[in-house]
């Protein structure tokens, strides 16, 4: 009796912590959250030049790249069965998968003109398509992610 009582009382402080481990074989829910971490790291810069107004093509460029090249990395870590604590996705993402999948699209669509402006070098382009994709992020993030 006394052994599961310490798990269990571990497993709760865990939990308060907000530092539930995902134990399951391939770890899919901590392997999205490193994905999106990645991608947030990637984005959150160009944000941040954008505002300070000291756009630099050549750095953008750069973080647009960095952007795509890890854009698809979540995707595949949704399979079925994968909503379980830590996970702060919604039960819709199972639910309702079309308008996940619809989502998903607009921010790869989103990233590929962000990328093609970067290229462009055009700053007001640039400035168009960082908000379209910012936008992609938080529609989806309404919906299917809890805060
Ligand atoms: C198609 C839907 C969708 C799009 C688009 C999307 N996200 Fe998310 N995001 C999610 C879901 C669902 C989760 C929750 C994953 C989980 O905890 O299982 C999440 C989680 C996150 C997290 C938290 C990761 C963690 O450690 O808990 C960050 C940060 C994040 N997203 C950033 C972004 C940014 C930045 C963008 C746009 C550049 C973006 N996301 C686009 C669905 C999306």
């Amino acid at each position: 009796m006394r052994l599961p009582a310490v798990v269990l009382l571990i497993a709760a402080l865990l939990a308060g912590c907000g530092e539930v481990e995902d134990t399951r074989p391939g770890q899919p829910v901590k392997q999205r959250q490193v994905a999106f971490k990645a991608i947030v790291k990637a984005f959150e810069p160009m944000g941040v030049m954008l505002r300070k107004g000291n756009y630099d093509a050549d750095k953008f460029l750069a973080m647009a790249e960095a952007l795509h090249a890890r854009r698809d990395a979540p995707w595949s870590h949704f399979g079925p069965d994968t909503n379980y604590p830590p996970s702060k996705a919604t039960a819709d993402v199972w639910q309702q998968p079309e308008a996940f999948t619809k989502d998903k699209e607009a921010f790869i669509a989103a990233t590929d003109a962000l990328l093609a402006a970067a290229q462009s070098k055009d700053k007001g382009q640039v400035e168009k398509t960082y908000d379209t994709v910012h936008d992609a992020c938080k529609t989806c993030h309404k919906q299917f992610k809890e805060r």
